[in-house]
Parts: structure tokens; sequence; C-alpha cells
């Protein structure tokens, strides 16, 4: 008798230690690869998978929109697009069109779709800003910006929309600076400024930035 009232148990407490092993894997598995090509397939065709109910507003290239609403999501780094997602999906970042998305996914499910997009190819049409002279731009950006951003922990900005760019610094000057140190900077730029350096950004090739 007793052996028929464990054995569901035991099955259970099987499967279950079998279920949480093999999340346990694929987690294993992303943060031991986090470079392009070496995830495996599976994992890509996974986050591949979950990336369709992504694709109506981000595109399904991860390219975003050159009108600025969407940012281009393909070939940027692993690390930033599911530090971002977790940020959504906890309400740490208020991104509210955002959010209802990013909070169905579970923590593998974020990993997933970021490894997927970071093995992607930054798209060749970018949305690129009005000013051709790139010197202006480039001055501020490396004196005031590339400290920061080229550490592995920040979001490019190289190769993204310029009305992208444009409206994010826009908005971070009508923020509480304690907030990020973004704002700090933000609030320093003229209008000109951010069209200049916003101009030289969206003009840059994006460094695929699957290696982090
Ligand atoms: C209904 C449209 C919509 C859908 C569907 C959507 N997004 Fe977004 N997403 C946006 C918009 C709009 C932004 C830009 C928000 C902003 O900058 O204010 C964004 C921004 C992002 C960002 C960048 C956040 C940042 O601050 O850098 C990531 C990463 C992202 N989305 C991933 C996803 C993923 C993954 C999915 C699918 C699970 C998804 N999105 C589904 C509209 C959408
Ligand atoms: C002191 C460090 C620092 C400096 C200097 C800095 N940034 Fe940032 N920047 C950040 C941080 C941190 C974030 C992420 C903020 C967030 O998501 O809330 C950010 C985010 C951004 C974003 C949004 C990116 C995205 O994908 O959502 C843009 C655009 C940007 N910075 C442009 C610039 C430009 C242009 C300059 C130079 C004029 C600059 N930053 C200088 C720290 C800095």
């Amino acid at each position: 008798m007793s052996k028929f009232v464990q054995s569901p148990i035991v099955i259970l407490l099987f499967i279950l230690g079998l279920t949480s092993c093999s999340d346990n894997k694929v987690h294993e598995a992303l943060s031991n690869f986090p470079y392009a090509g070496v995830g495996g397939i599976d994992t890509q065709n996974q986050g591949k998978a979950l990336f369709t109910s992504c694709a109506s507003c981000h595109m399904p290239n991860g390219s975003g929109r050159v009108d600025g609403t969407i940012p281009n999501l393909a070939g940027r780094k692993k690390t930033i697009l599911s530090g971002k997602l977790t940020q959504i999906k906890m309400s740490e970042k208020w991104l509210p069109v955002m959010a209802p998305f990013a909070k169905a996914l579970s923590s593998n499910q974020i990993e997933l779709i970021a490894f997927y997009l970071s093995t992607l190819e930054p798209p060749k049409n970018i949305g690129q800003g009005p000013i051709k002279d790139p010197s202006l731009g480039q001055k501020i950006y490396l004196n005031l910006c590339i400290d920061c951003h080229l550490l592995d922990e920040m979001p490019q900005i190289t190769g993204q929309h310029f009305r992208y760019i444009q409206r994010k610094i826009r908005e971070f000057k009508t923020m509480p600076e304690e907030l990020s140190p973004m704002i700090t900077i933000a609030k320093e730029l003229s209008e000109k400024e951010i069209t200049e350096v916003a101009s030289y950004l969206s003009a840059q090739k994006s460094p695929k930035g699957s290696e982090k």
C-alpha cells in the first residue's frame, strides 16, 4: 500500500528535480557562453521563438524604428539587454508600453531572448541625423560620453537610431538628477549639441555587442 502512495510522490519529486536541474543547466550554459555563436543552436532557436511576441513592435530583425519610438536591439550586449528587461519586469524601470511584455517573461526566457538578440547582425539602415559633418558631435562624444559608455555595463549608444538617442537625451533632461548619472550630463547639453552628438552616434557602426 505505502508503495502506491509513495511512488507518485517520488515520481513528482523526481520530475521537479529534473526541471529545476534543466533550468539551472540552461542558466549555467548561458552564463558560461555569453558569446555570439557559441550558445548553441537550441539556445538561439528558443530565443528566436520567444522574440516573435516582441517582433510586431521591435521588428522581426530587432532593428526598431527610424522614428525613434523603438530602439535597435539587434547585436546589442546580452547583459545590457537582459539587465534592462529584468529592471522593466521588476518595475525598477518605468517603461509602461514594455512592462506587460517583460513581466510575462521568466528570468530564463529573458536570458534566452537577450542571447538571441545579441547574436543578430546590427541593421544596415539605421535612422540617421541631419548633421553630416561629424566633427562637433565626435568632439562631444569623446569629451563627455565615451568614458562612461565604453564601459561593459553601459548601453551601447553608437549605431542607434538618431531619433531614439535624441528623444532619450531630451527625456533625461526632464528627470530628477539623482536617478541616473546620465541625467546630469543630459542637462548640460543644448538642443544643438544633442542634435550634433546624436547625428554622430547614429552614423557610427554599432560594434556587435554580443561578447558581453
Ligand atoms: C507594444 C509594443 C512593444 C512590444 C510588443 C515589445 N516592446 Fe520592447 N519596447 C517598446 C518601446 C516603445 C520601447 C522604448 C521605450 C522607451 O524608450 O521609452 C521598448 C524598449 C525595449 C527595450 C530597451 C529598454 C531600454 O531602456 O534600453 C528592450 C530591451 C525591449 N524593449 C525588449 C522587448 C522584448 C524582449 C519584447 C518581447 C518580449 C518586447 N520588447 C516587446 C515597445 C514594445
Ligand atoms: C557618468 C556616466 C555617463 C556619461 C558621462 C554619459 N552617460 Fe549616457 N548613460 C549613462 C547611464 C548610466 C545610462 C543608463 C541610464 C538608464 O537607462 O536609466 C545612460 C544612457 C544613455 C542613453 C540611453 C541609451 C538606451 O539605450 O536607452 C543615451 C542615448 C545616452 N546615455 C547618451 C549619452 C551621451 C550622448 C553622452 C555624452 C554627451 C552620455 N550619454 C554620457 C551614463 C553616462
